[in-house]
């Protein structure tokens, strides 16, 4: 579905030079839920303004299905785009407009009747639990309802791919734990590809199918999500999975004076999963 060939891409300013991507090669299939994981500056955001080309890439091919991204003319990667939607931390959403309004400003260059569009905001808004919002201002809802609307407003042209950059970043935890579920949902209804930017850990383990791990513009590891962080080989790998498993509080409560008192009176200091 989507694959990334040799991909590098440099940032160049009079003063300075950032090599954001360095020879990258990634492969998402068609309808995975895939996972960015990466510091501070190591080319996520990067690599998904490749995807859809809001970045130019220096070299490599970006295929999205049989289509080479880097190739297309103006209206053939705007056509291309309307199937590749995007989400992010801050909603993006248009202040002045109501929900309804935010989730039908996508379909109002699709050449859709008034009737149709009011039917096909009306089932997005109700696949995102936010029926009863219609007529709401952004400045009305939650932060998870914000994101809602942003991901019935991103389906609006019946995208393939979706790509999330920290959309639960802003979202405490309870809620982060809402949007993925709707995430999960869209991705098993609609075979939705979906790949996902974050530095919460939570939300790799959570939903991701494989992950991709970023450090300095480059790809330092790949693969099926646990077996990643079962088994990491990078340093930078290590660091996201100690703080998955929460190995530096054992370490604390191991080397604690009560330690004796928590094993005598039969307390749990780390619980073991065998994942044959
Ligand atoms: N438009 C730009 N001009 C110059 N440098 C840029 C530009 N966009 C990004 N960079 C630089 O490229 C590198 C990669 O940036 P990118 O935004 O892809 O990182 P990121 O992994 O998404 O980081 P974060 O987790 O903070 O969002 C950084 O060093 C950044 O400063
Ligand atoms: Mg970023």
């Amino acid at each position: 579905m989507i694959k990334i060939e040799g991909v590098s891409k440099t940032y160049r300013t009079k003063t300075s030079e950032v090599k954001a991507l360095k020879d990258i090669n990634l492969e998402i299939a068609k309808g995975e839920i895939f996972g960015v994981i990466g510091q501070s500056g190591s080319g996520k955001s990067t690599l998904i303004r490749c995807i859809n080309q809001l970045e130019k890439v220096d070299s490599g091919r970006v295929l999205v299905g049989d289509s080479d991204m880097t190739k297309l003319s103006e209206s053939e990667l705007r056509k291309k785009r309307r199937k590749i939607s995007m989400i992010f931390q801050h909603f993006n959403l248009l202040k002045n407009f109501t929900v309804y309004q935010n989730v039908a400003m996508p379909l109002s260059y699709s050449g859709k009747g008034r009737k149709e569009v009011e039917k096909n905001v009306r089932n997005l808004l109700e696949l995102v639990g936010l029926s009863d919002k219609l007529k709401s201002y952004p400045s009305q809802l939650s932060g998870g309802q914000k994101q809602r609307v942003a991901i019935a407003r991103a389906l609006a042209n019946e995208p393939n791919i979706l790509l999330s950059d920290e959309a639960t970043s802003a979202l405490d935890p309870e809620t982060t734990h809402s949007i993925l579920a709707l995430l999960q949902e869209l991705n098993r209804k609609l075979n939705l590809t979906v790949v996902i930017i974050t530095h919460q850990m939570s939300v790799v383990k959570d939903i991701c199918d494989r992950v991709a791990v970023f450090s300095a513009g480059e790809v330092v590891e790949q693969g099926p999500t646990l077996e990643v962080f079962t088994n990491p080989a990078h340093p930078v790998t290590r660091q996201f999975s100690d703080s998955l498993f929460q190995l530096d509080r054992i370490q604390d409560i191991l080397s604690s004076a009560q330690i004796r008192d928590i094993v005598a009176s039969g307390g749990i200091i780390a619980r073991l999963l065998f994942n044959p």
